[in-house]
């Protein structure tokens, strides 16, 4: 393993553009449950019977909002229960030191944020759980934490309904974060890394591909199997905690010596 963090570690060092694509596996390590694979949040029904993902939908929001808001908390509730681990820091340093180095997050947690990723190179494709805004005037709203400690669903003073600016199921990707991703690919990346995803989504196989056609390094953390691991040209069978600050201090090192 420290063989194949070294390598990556090389080639994140020559790399200028870099995009790190992050997924729910990264959070796991601060305590949050994935959405598939083990103990994941989508394998099971919820208590209605339903899929998670119907409970979690736009449609589902507007037909049965007690219902939706009901599991909206419970991810609230886990995102504000817990924090950022050393490896959103590890990322974040990164993005200190490389100027193009650029993070595509389908967490809403906001852990990349709260650990100092600068917002202007973080792409959140599928939204943040605040700040809550009012479907019906658009008014933004107080913190999800006080919200949480009031009966769901959450309303505005004009007597709508608040939700969080999250991608629900059946519902479109922001404009703006498909926007900006796009045009940063447009621009190229040297090195995409791909840390905790299943890589679900074609969006998130996108980069992997755009990297390899451009000649460009790609490579996974992930200690189980995803939808990109036979496309990487390395894979850490790893936990994130396990590999990113060990790659930080890597690179740092390395940056000692090629200045030596
Ligand atoms: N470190 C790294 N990877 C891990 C760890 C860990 N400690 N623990 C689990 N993983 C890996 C799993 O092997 C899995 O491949 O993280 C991945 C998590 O996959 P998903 O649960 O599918 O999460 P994600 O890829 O982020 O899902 C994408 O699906 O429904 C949407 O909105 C939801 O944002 C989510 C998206």
């Amino acid at each position: 393993m420290q063989d194949t963090i070294e390598r990556i570690a090389r080639a994140l060092q020559r790399a200028e553009r870099i995009l790190i694509i992050t997924g729910a596996g990264l959070s796991a390590d601060s305590g949050l449950p994935t959405y598939r694979g083990l103990g994941g949040l989508y394998n099971g029904r919820t208590a209605e019977g339903l899929p998670i993902e119907a409970a979690l939908s736009g449609p589902m929001l507007g037909r049965d909002p007690a219902l939706c808001w009901k599991y909206l908390a419970e991810l609230g509730r886990a995102c504000l229960g817990a924090r950022p681990n050393a490896a959103h820091e590890a990322i974040a340093e990164l993005q200190r030191r490389k100027p193009g180095c650029w993070v595509l997050t389908q967490n809403i947690d906001g852990y990349h944020r709260a650990a100092g990723s600068p917002p202007e190179r973080l792409i959140e494709i599928h939204g943040r759980l605040e700040p809550l805004y009012c479907q019906s005037c658009g008014a933004r709203s107080a913190e999800l934490a006080e919200h949480l400690q009031r009966p769901l669903p959450p309303r505005c003073a004009c007597g709508g309904i608040l939700r969080p600016p999250v991608v629900l199921f059946e519902e479109m990707l922001p404009e703006r974060a498909v926007a900006t991703l796009y045009e940063e690919l447009g621009k190229g990346f040297d090195a995409v890394l791909a840390v905790g995803t299943s890589a679900s989504f074609p969006y998130i196989v996108e980069p992997i591909l755009r990297a390899r056609r451009l000649g460009g390094f790609t490579a996974e953390i992930n200690p189980g199997s995803s939808e990109i691991s036979g496309l990487v040209d390395l894979h850490a069978r790893a936990r994130a905690l396990d590999v990113l600050p060990s790659l930080l201090s890597h690179i740092s090192g390395m940056a000692i010596c090629n200045t030596g």
